[in-house]
C-alpha cells in the first residue's frame, strides 16, 4: 500500500483513517476523496491531496487512479442503517452501484479494495453469541442486504478476475473527532457527548440490549493491517469478525460514571433502530481475523471510556 484513494474521507471513519494512512506511509500519497456536500477542512485538507469524487461516477474514480497511481482504494461511501431504512433505494445506489463501479476500475487497473461490511450484515436466524465467522447471514434491514451483497460481490471479483478484495465486519465504532450519522449504534457515540456536557443522555436503544462496539484506533488498526496481511494466510476475504467488547447501555453509562458520578440517563426507545438492533448479534467470535492476519484489539470499554471523555473534554470544553 503506498497510493491510496479514500472514497468518503470526512465521514467518521474516512477522516480518522485518511490521517492515520498519511502518517504510516509519508512516501506515499494518501488521496482525500469527498462529495462537495462534506468537504474537508483543516488537517484534512492541508496534509495531503484532496479531489472531489462521487462513488457513483466510474469515469472519475478511473481518473483519480491514473492520477495518482493508485494501488489501494478504501471504498467508505455508505448510509448508515437507520437511515438507509429510511431511503432504501439511496442505500442500494450509494452502497450497490458505488461498489460495482469500484470493482470495475479495480479490475481494469489491478487496485486493491477495501469495503468495510458490518455486524448489520447478520439477521435474527444468526446465532447471536459467539457469532460464527461462517454462519447464517439473512439481514432484515436493507443496510444489512447491502453488506451482505458487498462481502459477495467483492469474493467474487477476487474469485473471477483476482482483484484484491478484503475487508472486516465492523462493530458500532465509537469515536471523539468525526459523529458517525444515521446508524444504530450512534447512541455509544452520543453518550459520551452528553455525559462531557453535563446533559442527561435519552437512550434510543433498550437496556439488556448488546453490540458489538469497537474504539476508533482499533478499528483503523484492522483496516491498515488487513490490506497489509500476508495473502498467502488469507483463508477468508470477505468480511472477516473483528471484536473488542460488547455491552448494553447500562454497562456503557455504569463506566461513564465511574469517571462522572453525576450523569444522568433515561431510555425513550426508538422502535425503528431498537427493531434494527434486536436483528443483530450479541458478539461476535474473531478467532478466524486473529488466526488468519493477527487481529488484536488493543481497547477494552474502560480504556475507550477515559480516552473519550479525555478527548472530548479537550474538544467541546
Ligand atoms: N454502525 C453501523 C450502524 O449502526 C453498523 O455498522 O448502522
Amino acid at each position: 500500500m503506498k497510493n491510496v484513494l479514500v472514497i468518503g474521507s470526512t465521514g467518521q471513519i474516512g477522516s480518522d483513517l485518511t490521517m492515520a494512512l498519511r502518517k504510516k506511509y509519508h512516501q506515499g500519497t494518501i488521496v482525500a476523496g469527498y462529495i462537495p456536500s462534506a468537504a474537508p477542512t483543516g488537517d484534512l485538507l492541508e496534509s495531503g491531496p484532496a479531489e472531489i469524487v462521487n462513488v457513483l461516477d466510474g469515469a472519475r474514480i478511473a481518473e483519480l487512479v491514473d492520477k495518482y497511481d493508485i494501488d489501494t482504494i478504501y471504498n467508505l461511501a455508505a448510509l448508515l442503517s437507520a437511515t438507509a431504512e429510511r431511503l432504501p433505494l439511496k442505500a442500494w445506489e450509494i452502497q450497490m452501484d458505488g461498489l460495482l463501479n469500484i470493482l470495475e476500475v479495480a479490475r481494469e487497473k489491478h487496485v486493491a479494495v477495501f469495503t468495510p461490511s458490518s455486524i448489520g450484515s447478520f439477521g435474527p436466524d444468526t446465532p447471536r453469541d459467539n457469532t460464527p465467522q461462517d454462519t447464517i447471514q439473512r439481514p432484515t434491514s436493507i443496510y444489512g442486504v447491502t453488506k451482505v451483497a458487498t462481502e459477495l460481490l467483492s469474493d467474487y471479483y477476487f474469485h473471477k478476475y483476482g482483484v484484491d478484495t478484503r475487508s472486516v465486519r465492523f462493530p458500532g465504532l465509537i469515536s471523539w473527532k468525526t459523529l458517525p450519522g444515521g446508524g444504530t449504534t450512534d447512541y455509544a457515540v452520543e453518550i459520551y457527548y452528553a455525559a462531557v456536557k453535563g446533559e442527561e443522555f435519552v437512550c434510543p436503544i433498550a437496556h439488556g440490549t448488546y453490540m458489538d462496539m469497537m474504539y476508533m484506533p482499533d478499528a483503523l488498526k484492522a483496516a491498515i493491517n488487513i490490506m497489509e496481511a500476508d495473502p498467502r494466510y488469507l483463508h477468508h476475504r470477505n468480511s472477516f469478525n473483528i471484536a473488542s467488547m460488547s455491552f448494553d447501555p447500562e454497562e456503557i453509562y455504569e463506566a461513564i460514571r465511574k469517571e462522572i458520578p453525576t450523569f444522568k440517563m433515561r431510555y425513550e426507545v426508538d422502535p425503528a433502530r431498537q427493531a434494527i438492533a434486536d436483528s443483530w448479534p450479541n458478539k461476535m467470535d474473531d478467532t478466524c481475523a486473529r488466526k488468519e492476519w493477527g487481529w488484536n484489539p488493543s481497547y477494552n470499554l474502560t480504556s475507550m471510556t477515559r480516552d473519550m471523555l479525555r478527548h472530548l473534554r479537550e474538544k467541546l470544553l
